[in-house]
């Protein structure tokens, strides 16, 4: 089954190819980082029109470099929440008129599932059922059960920023370029992660919760102090990353003890993490844990993570080419299917 993805729910225009939700024919990503960089963040009317006028192209460019022709799809499968409205409408309405115009079968995916299954390319063996999914991103960041293709639950959620918006953050403080993930990640391979005890926040008590803006204003505070001003940038940047890791990691295994997981995945853009990626295999080597991590281009947004969780859930997600909606809260739970409602 041969499904062509796309994905522009914040500001990635991505698009994919993937038979059987598992090979990657091709896969096309064009970040606009150089038309949001000067703003310091994402800015949402600039990223749909980025979208618009660069969704043919990649759709196009994607069929190229698999050889491949609009006759020979299965489906189109398109995120369609949650994100920047904006930004989904874009990919929602390419998706739908492509299904209609093809008369082919449409599939409405949520992005976070989409994160999800990225743990299922180009893997000759999938994670077990049920596993645990820590998704860490710019937008998320969430502890999540995962059942079944269909039977997700979110178990922890972040309680105000989420991990990549903590990085985000943290490095404008530190005077570093957007996005800051990658740039505090390549700085603190320099620096003493233990130079600056900033706090690591666990809110609630028995609760898998995460809370970073607290540390986001620890680092604040600390760098107008005397000793701050004159820190160094490494130090500061692998204390930090530091901390939120810890929190991280602790949150996995106080998780994983509640459940009978069979594997976990660490997936979402913050999964490029090397300090993240580093304590979890060391931790998932101790626990005798299967740790999955997605390789790097399908960790960070991109399509081919959406025909991948479509093909998974086609029974699902099966949307109406005239009527799919993009929605910008979509919930992370799947409707039940009527047979099965209460
Ligand atoms: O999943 P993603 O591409 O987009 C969202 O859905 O948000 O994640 C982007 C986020 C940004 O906040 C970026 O700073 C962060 O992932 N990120 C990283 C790294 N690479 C990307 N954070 C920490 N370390 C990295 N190496
Ligand atoms: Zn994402």
């Amino acid at each position: 089954m041969l499904l062509l993805g796309i994905e522009t729910s914040c500001d990635d225009t991505a698009t994919a190819l993937v038979r059987d939700g598992r090979d990657v024919v091709a896969s096309v990503s064009t970040d606009q980082d150089a038309f949001h960089s000067k703003y310091g963040g994402i800015v949402p009317e600039i990223a749909s029109r980025q979208h618009v006028a660069l969704l043919t192209a990649a759709i196009e460019d994607a069929l190229a470099r698999a050889g491949a022709h609009f006759g020979d799809l299965d489906g189109i499968a398109v995120t369609r929440g949650p994100g920047l409205i904006g930004s989904l409408v874009a990919g929602v309405a390419s998706a739908k008129a492509l299904a209609f115009a093809l008369d082919k079968p449409l599939y409405g995916i949520n992005h976070l599932h989409g994160h999800v299954f990225a743990a299922f390319l180009e893997r000759a063996k999938p994670p077990s059922y049920p596993f645990l999914a820590l998704l860490v991103s710019g937008g998320h960041s969430q502890i999540v059960r995962v059942s079944s293709s269909t039977g997700m639950e979110i178990l922890g959620r972040t309680r105000d920023d989420a991990a990549g918006e903590a990085f985000d953050k943290t490095a404008r403080l530190l005077g570093l370029p957007y996005p800051g993930g990658p740039a505090i990640d390549r700085l603190a391979r320099y620096g003493d992660a233990t130079a600056h005890a900033f706090p690591r926040h666990r809110p609630g008590r028995g609760s898998l919760d995460l809370s970073f803006s607290g540390l986001k204003t620890s680092v604040r505070y600390f760098l107008e102090t005397p000793e701050g001003k004159s820190a160094k940038t490494e130090d500061v940047a692998a204390s930090f990353q530091a901390a939120v890791v810890d929190v991280l990691v602790a949150r996995v295994d106080a998780a994983i003890a509640q459940g009978d997981y069979r594997s976990v995945v660490l997936s979402g853009g913050v999964a490029a993490n090397s300090g993240l990626q580093r304590a979890l295999r060391t931790w998932a080597a101790r626990n005798g844990v299967e740790l999955v991590i997605p390789e790097q281009p399908y960790c960070t947004d991109n399509a081919a993570m959406i025909a991948a969780a479509a093909f998974y859930q086609r029974d699902a997600v099966r949307a109406d080419p005239l009527t799919l909606t993009a929605d910008p809260n979509l919930p992370f739970e799947l409707p039940l299917p009527s047979g099965d409602r209460r």
